[in-house]
């Protein structure tokens, strides 16, 4: 029996050598094409029981480990754990040690579409083989090392990633390691659970090693629609016109001549559960609710909703699972950067409708119900590289509802997510300055207090800025939501004080208000950052207060 397929003759053939790749169900099939029956020393690669005969060269560690030098920059696919490379972090994490061990360094500069799995973010860090990081980070072992200065870190804006990479920006790319499904023999690469930057990593990369994955659905393709965005100042507009919208293909591409072979492995993403729904982010879900349903009430929200994009965390999960569940809030899409557990029973029952992301960041069980029922969510969900997902243009044609979470927030609505103190990372900017700058709402939850009460969410003034008053718009805490369209900074300040500051803090920031000399944003410099210096002195912003 002979099926043509594009470029490739597939034939049904019998190698008894062979059956030990054969899974139980499927039909024996090898796949190769006119280079392969030419070059027969080729290795074949059993997918769902279909075996590839590919050429490129299948890698062993040494062979690896004699392509990444000490100081290269090595550009791995994954956005969060979702996609990441596994087994060459693996390999360099040991080689790392034991080159130290020897007295000898190596160290490399890491680059990854955003946060990465603990193969990179710990694993990697521990054995001290990261010298330089962009462009955000999700491990305690690397954010540790980042804040003792050991590691350079860029903390940049997601969508700016791909431009910068390919505008040489960063220098070269030594090597990129993505993980697929597939690379055919003309360099179609057929990614796994997230895009990212990995199209650019295969465009840019001096050298490219694949990890084919072998545990994950060769439907994933599906989900996958790849458009790489041509260098400036010739630029069309991006035919995005909706959530859902498709404009480019399900595979990025590589120069076959760049690849220098593939490793392989077994293994799910490993994506951590979130902590089940609090009452703190219940009450926080309530306000935004009740808040939306007011604007929908006004006209100011058509009846069928704008996209929604939430950010990372356990609040943002719990909100978005709030949303769905809300009897007034009617089935909506979403315009986002992370496809999250939260969304999966949503998009079942039928609350959400479709959603774009740049990655499918969700639990082995929940992606398993996604690649079991492809038919089902293969035209609900589109898995975009982070320049288009993450894109202001197109996050302001669409309108979207941006939903992101803040570590502190000062009384003029500026907010930090990133740096305590101003100076300690906690993960960085990631995507929430492109959707807040952009979206139609703009909106900043954040418990009013943490550590037990010892810190307060609202301070007079953040010592760092990720998201500024500009941009801004709403801000919830557990306390209410403070709508600060439309106000000037004294009423932001009044708002923000009297709705969202925890009721032990306020008088401490009327108080302040009352007695900051004037101007148009009055401060007073000598005592902005008392609560602060406090919390770094005594362990509390104000260590008289009782615990609340
Ligand atoms: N000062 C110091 N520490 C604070 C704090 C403050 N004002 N507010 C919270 N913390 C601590 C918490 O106590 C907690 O500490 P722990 O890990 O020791 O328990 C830690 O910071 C994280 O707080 P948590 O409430 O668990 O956060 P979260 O899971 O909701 O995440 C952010 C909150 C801000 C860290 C996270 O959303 C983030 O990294 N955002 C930036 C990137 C982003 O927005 N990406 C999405 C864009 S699409």
């Amino acid at each position: 029996m002979i099926f043509l397929r594009a470029e490739f003759f597939v034939m049904t053939v019998m190698i008894p050598a062979a059956s030990c790749f054969f899974k139980k169900g499927h039909e024996p099939v090898v796949l190769f094409n006119r280079d392969s029956m030419i070059n027969i020393c080729v290795n074949p690669i059993c997918q769902n029981g279909i075996i590839m005969m590919n050429k490129y060269e299948i890698l062993d560690k040494d062979r690896v480990l004699s392509l990444i030098k000490n100081g290269d920059t090595v550009a791995f696919s994954g956005f969060s754990p979702a996609g990441g490379a596994k087994v060459v972090p693996r390999m360099l994490a040991e080689h790392a040690s034991a080159v130290h061990r020897q007295g000898k360094p190596f160290r490399i500069r890491v680059l990854t579409g955003a946060s990465a799995g603990d193969y990179i973010d710990n694993d990697l860090a521990k054995t001290n083989a990261i010298q330089w990081r962009a462009p955000y980070q999700g491990g305690r072992e690397l954010r540790d090392q980042i804040n003792r200065q050991e590691v350079q870190y860029v903390d940049m804006h997601l969508s700016h990633l791909a431009q910068t990479v390919s505008a040489g920006f960063f220098g070269k790319i030594d090597v990129g390691v993505v993980e697929a499904t597939e690379i055919t023999p003309d360099g179609r690469v057929y990614l796994t659970t997230s895009i990212g930057a990995s199209p650019t990593w295969l465009a840019c990369a001096d050298k490219v090693i694949i990890e084919i994955n072998h545990h994950h659905s060769h439907r994933l393709r599906e989900l996958a629609d790849i458009f790489i965005i041509p260098p400036p100042p010739r630029r069309s507009p991006i035919n995005v016109h909706t959530p859902l919208t498709r404009i480019g293909w399900p595979y990025a591409q590589v120069d076959p001549k760049k690849v220098v072979g593939i490793v392989e492995n077994d293994e799910p993403d490993q994506v951590a559960a979130f902590s089940s729904e609090d009452a703190m982010s219940r009450k926080i879900a309530d306000h935004v609710i009740r808040f939306l349903l007011e604007e929908k009430q006004a006209g100011r929200i058509p009846e069928q909703f704008f996209p929604f994009q939430a950010g990372v965390g356990n609040t943002a999960n719990a909100v978005l699972a709030a949303l769905g569940n809300h009897p007034e809030i009617p089935p909506f899409y979403m315009y986002s950067e992370v496809f999250q557990d939260a969304m999966v029973d949503l998009m079942s029952d039928g609350k959400l409708l479709g959603a774009s992301a740049t990655s499918l960041t969700v639990v082995p069980e929940k992606l398993a119900r996604i690649t079991d029922n492809m038919d089902f969510f293969g035209s609900r969900i589109v898995l975009r590289p982070q320049e288009i997902s993450n894109h202001p243009g197109i996050i302001r044609r669409l309108g979207v509802i941006a939903m992101n979470t803040a570590l502190e927030m000062d009384i003029y609505g500026n907010v930090n997510s990133s740096h305590v103190f101003g100076t300690h990372v906690v993960n960085g900017v990631g995507g929430s300055g492109e959707f807040t700058r952009n979206s139609h709402l703009s909106i900043f939850m954040t418990p009013s207090v943490a550590k037990g009460g010892k810190i307060s969410a609202v301070v007079p003034m953040t010592p760092h800025v990720d998201n500024n008053e500009h941009s801004v718009q709403i801000v919830v805490t557990e306390q209410g939501l403070a709508d600060l369209r439309g106000l000037g900074p004294i009423e932001r300040a009044e708002k923000i004080i009297s709705t969202c500051a925890h009721p032990a803090y306020r008088p401490f920031l009327t108080d302040y208000i009352n007695n900051s000399p004037g101007g148009h944003i009055p401060h007073d410099l000598n005592r902005c950052y008392e609560l602060h210096r406090n919390l770094m002195e005594t362990g509390a912003m104000l260590p008289d207060l009782p615990g609340v």
